[in-house]
């Protein structure tokens, strides 16, 4: 950094000028360039995607750090690493910080975690989202324990803020060791295909540790996250594509867990029927079908924005707007492993279900589920543990709940898929529901046992006691006559009945037991 106090011929206005010019340029030129050469933008150029032209306003460009050992005592950019500041999004206060690789690897320092933790210190006050444009090469290493302390402090912010105001982390380059805990505990983490990545500990420290050779990518890309790990929530081609991205999930959500998310304009077409969903359910109760088809249905058009894609697909998870509202939207998918409920899939749609209660997101059930998923493996990670995540996460939510049994409700699943029986405000069924403690067969092979053994024909025995089951239980009218189920729908009809439904609830008020925080099984 060059001292402009020193040139005595410039004004005082020349010497704001020259010193704004000298941040702009973060660690200059050269490193602009090897940036771009990487196929990366800056942290300046990406806050000028985010945000609306000319809304953005910086804050503490002129922070420098106050190291002075290995060299740092010759080494101030202004800025410090990390630009942060407030602006809008589509009109919508948002505070911001993009960190600068072109400075130090965009390294945190004491003073750049400062400046992160003002931010969200105004989030909070405010009441507005926090973005983080995340590109760091971890904790300045010249710093040692006081950088791991600013770190420290993030995350302590972070937490603070969880469930006041929404945080989403954009991670565009690389994100390792504790840094990658700030990220985590955020709302949502986007990362953009090939350009970032995410881990602990790199392929160095994991090649002498487990003498496993594994590359950055594979380790922690943003493929590998997006469906091994499930730590990221959405993948983008590139940045621009990233950027957008967190501009459509802003829009589903409230600035702050008092406030609503914003309603867009919608104009009713006629009795909004959807003749498509009468034929949706195939005539054989096991083939299936893609729940996906069911949600375009029912929602605004083009209004979903998945959650989760690749990850545990055998539930689908996402927001979208119906009547111009935003919704959460939990939808076991039929079209893989049957739409069973396991670790993974209870994980994710706690997680969402959690977020959307968090900030009064209603919330949509659409329930085809066959039960649990059996097994050793399922069994020893905890899949009792697990699954009541997603049990715990309907029950504590107050936000208006609906759920709409499509075809099977069986078992804990039926209990568990935000039944009435957990606080659910309306349930409906198509005529194609099966409520039952289990199919048809499983069911007739159990209590049956003993006549099946004993027939002359145990096959033809087990056949008609299948049917007799099937009869009795395999409907949604036992549900219906307890009121288990208040409305037995057409399914052409579900998209008014669910507008009008989440109309009648909007001003639903409903308080858990004063408490200071429920022990959500973890
Ligand atoms: C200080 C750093 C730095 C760091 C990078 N730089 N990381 N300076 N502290 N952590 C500097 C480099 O010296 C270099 O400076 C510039 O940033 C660009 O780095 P390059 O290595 O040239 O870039 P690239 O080849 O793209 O590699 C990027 C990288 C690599 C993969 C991030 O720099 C790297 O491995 N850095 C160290 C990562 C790390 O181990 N961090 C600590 C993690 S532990 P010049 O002057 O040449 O431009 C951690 C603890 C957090 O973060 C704990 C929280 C609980």
């Amino acid at each position: 950094m060059s001292d402009p106090h020193a040139d005595l011929a410039l004004s005082k206005l020349e010497i704001l000028e020259k010193k704004n010019a000298e941040a702009l340029l973060g660690g200059g030129q050269a490193r602009i360039d090897a940036q771009h050469a990487k196929g990366k933008l800056t942290a300046r150029e990406r806050l000028d995607l985010l945000m609306d032209p000319g809304s953005f306003e910086e804050i503490g460009k002129f922070v420098m750090h106050r190291s002075k050992d290995f060299g740092l005592d010759k080494e101030y950019y202004l800025g410090d690493g990390v630009v942060t500041g407030y602006g809008t999004v589509n009109g919508r206060l948002v505070y911001v910080f993009s960190q600068d690789f072109t400075v130090l690897g965009g390294s945190l320092s004491e003073t750049h975690a400062e400046k992160i933790v003002k931010i969200m210190d105004l989030a909070m006050k405010n009441g507005a989202p926090v973005i983080g444009l995340n590109d760091s090469g971890g904790a300045r290493i010249q710093e040692g324990v006081v950088s791991l302390g600013g770190y420290a402090d993030i995350f302590y912010k972070n937490t603070l803020a969880s469930g006041v105001v929404p945080q989403i982390s954009a991670i565009m380059g690389p994100c390792a060791g504790g840094a990658v805990y700030s990220p985590a505990i955020t709302d949502f983490i986007m990362m953009v295909e090939n350009t970032s990545y995410m881990f602990v500990t790199g392929p160095n420290v994991v090649k002498t540790v487990t003498h496993e050779t594994v590359t950055s990518e594979e380790l922690g890309g943003a493929s590998t996250h997006s469906t091994k790990s499930g730590v990221t929530h959405f993948t983008a081609a590139n940045e621009v594509a990233c950027i957008q991205q967190i501009k459509q999930l802003l829009s589903y959500m409230p600035q702050n867990c008092e406030d609503t998310a914003p309603i867009y304009p919608y104009e009713q077409q006629g009795e909004e029927l959807r003749p498509e969903l009468d034929t949706i359910i195939p005539e054989n109760p096991n083939q299936p079908y893609d729940i996906r088809e069911v949600i375009t249905g029912i929602i605004d058009t083009d209004s979903f924005m998945e959650v989760h894609q690749n990850f545990a697909e055998n539930i689908v998870v996402g927001f979208a707007r119906l009547g111009g509202r935003s919704i959460g939207i939990v939808g076991n998918q039929p079209a893989v492993l049957a739409g069973v409920l396991d670790i993974n899939a209870s994980t994710k749609a706690a997680r969402f279900v959690r977020f959307c209660d968090s900030f009064n997101i209603p919330l949509l059930v659409l329930e085809d589920v066959p039960g649990f998923l059996p097994g050793t493996d399922q069994e020893w990670r905890g899949i009792i543990t697990n699954g009541a995540k997603l049990l715990y996460a309907f029950c504590e939510a107050t936000v208006p709940r609906i759920t709409v049994i499509t075809r099977k409700a069986y078992g804990g699943a039926y209990d568990v898929m935000n039944s009435k029986h957990i606080g659910a405000d309306m349930n409906y069924a198509w005529p194609t529901a099966e409520i039952a403690v289990m199919g048809a067969k499983g069911a007739a092979e159990i209590i049956f046992k003993r006549e099946i053994a004993q027939a002359e024909d145990p096959e033809a025995k087990l056949q008609e006691k299948v049917d007799d089951y099937q009869r009795k239980f395999a409907t949604p009218y036992r549900a219906a006559h307890r009121g288990f189920v208040d409305e037995v729908i057409v399914p052409s009809q579900t998209r008014q009945k669910l507008i009008r439904a989440f109309k009648m609830l909007e001003n639903k008020v409903d308080k858990l037991p004063r408490k200071k925080h429920g022990n959500i099984p973890l």
